[in-house]
């Protein structure tokens, strides 16, 4: 009999969360049953996913910015298809394979001016990894300053340089010589520069976890002290490259020029995994110095072609549909319309954001009991309020939000870069309803959030 992907996933598409607890991560998969996640998806389309029931779901987190293009973009996946059908040689690994060399030249043309060597991986974690050692390289020193609150992977190598200690406790040892700075604190920055021993200086240029944005001045200003002090400057652009914030780099907003950049995400076309990793020629030649050291860094499955393919029809649909303009003027309209909610509601401490990365942040409120309620919430669990509002937003209506991070009152909206004006109605609306009822002590965005609160204290 034929066998048949298909017949398969109907056969066993209700076996799916049981098969995660049983195989995959167990706590993972009690949590989506516990904050009402739990949904089977049948279907993904543009910003909306589809259940088994067949009800819609606006996706606010796409895929942590995977999808910046929308589900199932039909120009993508023809390209796919495409490349299937064609055959082609994939990964005969002692040859210069053809998508490789289009894709790494599409990308040249973006950068800021001199960074036109290209490294290909397969993750976000991957490209930082590759940057380290591209900059430990090119300048034969071995330390890397990082920024408090970042987030740059979880391999061992890039987790040395997280700032969430609730992410490295109990992974130590990480990785030796790196120093965490606060953001905005040029001097602290050039304490640790002016030892000379700094390979790297790395940024999110707006950090994902918290969508944490610098003071004006601060990133050029970090960038010249960079030049200064002989150490090369980092942007990662993992989650706020490709349009995400309104500009094809995040860091077009200060007018930088990084000596690295990292991309992954929507590169991929939200079909498959790949990165990228951005430098001048100089400095990649460090790694690839002679011809017998020409595979002293790779990955096997770095160049494939079917991330080439995604990769290059994805940077077309970004050019054809305008996507960078769209989310600087959606994200603008956004961003209006959610601060507005904030001169009504006293819960609500701040919105800011560029483009579509938006961040929300919440504060107890005034009044008695609806303060004695976020206290107990708090001290049950760091950040369970903006659960809560998470949660609100699926329940009633049926949108995919997320905290920003660990223990913070931040939630984060990453649409896809393809929405209009109806989706921004939508969320501005959506917000303004579960807001009012946040300031109903007996409303149900406290009351169903019980099962969270016994949760959180049985741990
Ligand atoms: C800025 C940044 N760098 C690196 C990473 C790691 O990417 P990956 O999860 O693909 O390893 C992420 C993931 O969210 C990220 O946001």
């Amino acid at each position: 009999m034929d066998w048949s992907l298909r017949q398969l996933i109907e056969a066993r598409r209700a076996d799916q969360y049981r098969l995660h607890e049983q195989y995959l991560n167990t706590s993972l998969a009690r949590v989506q049953g516990i904050i009402g996640f739990n949904k089977i998806y049948t279907r993904g389309e543009g910003a909306y996913l589809w259940d088994t029931e067949g009800t819609r779901y606006l996706d606010l987190l796409a895929g942590f910015s995977v999808f910046n293009f929308g589900r199932a973009h039909p120009a993508i996946k023809k390209a796919i298809q495409e490349l299937i059908e064609l055959d082609r040689p994939n990964l005969i690994k002692m040859d210069c394979p053809l998508l490789a060399g289009l894709l790494a030249e599409d990308l040249a043309k973006r950068m800021p001016a001199g960074l036109d060597a290209v490294f290909f991986a397969n993750s976000g974690a991957d490209a930082v990894d590759t940057a380290l050692k591209f900059a430990r390289a090119a300048t034969r020193r071995t330390r890397v300053v990082y920024l408090e609150h970042a987030f740059h992977g979880l391999t061992l190598g890039t987790l040395g340089i997280n700032g969430g200690e609730d992410f490295r406790k109990g992974f130590e040892p990480l990785l030796p010589g790196t120093d965490a700075v606060p953001m905005d604190d040029l001097a602290a920055l050039e304490k640790q520069l002016r030892a000379g021993d700094v390979a790297a200086f790395i940024v999110e240029p707006i950090q994902g976890k918290g969508v944490y944005i610098p003071a004006n001045d601060y990133l050029p200003e970090a960038q010249r002290l960079c030049r200064k002090y002989g150490t090369l400057f980092i942007c990662d652009e993992v989650q706020v490259g490709m349009g995400r914030t309104g500009r094809f780099l995040c860091s077009e907003h200060w007018g930088l020029e990084p000596d690295i950049v990292t991309l992954s995400k929507s590169l991929g076309g939200g079909y498959v995994p790949v990165s990228a990793t951005i430098t001048r020629r100089k400095t990649h030649d460090a790694i690839f110095s002679r011809l017998e050291k020409c595979q002293v860094h790779s990955t096997t499955f770095g160049q494939n072609e079917l991330a080439m393919a995604a990769g290059l029809a994805s940077l077309h649909v970004l050019d054809e549909e305008h996507l960078v303009e769209r989310s600087a003027a959606m994200g603008e309209k956004m961003l209006k319309g959610l601060a507005a909610l904030q001169e009504r509601y006293e819960m609500i401490a701040d919105v800011r954001g560029k483009g579509l990365m938006i961040g929300m942040e919440f504060q107890p409120a005034r009044t008695l009991a609806l303060r004695a309620a976020w206290t107990a919430a708090e001290a049950a669990q760091k950040g369970l309020f903006a659960q809560f509002v998470v949660m609100a937003l699926m329940r009633d209506h049926h949108i995919l939000t997320q905290v920003a991070g660990p223990d913070v009152n931040i939630i984060k909206f990453l649409p896809p870069l393809i929405i209009g004006e109806e989706e921004v109605a939508m969320i501005v609306s959506a917000m303004d309803q579960v807001m009012a009822e946040a300031t109903e002590v007996r409303g149900r965005v406290w009351a169903q959030s019980v099962e969270l609160v016994k949760h959180a204290l049985s741990r």
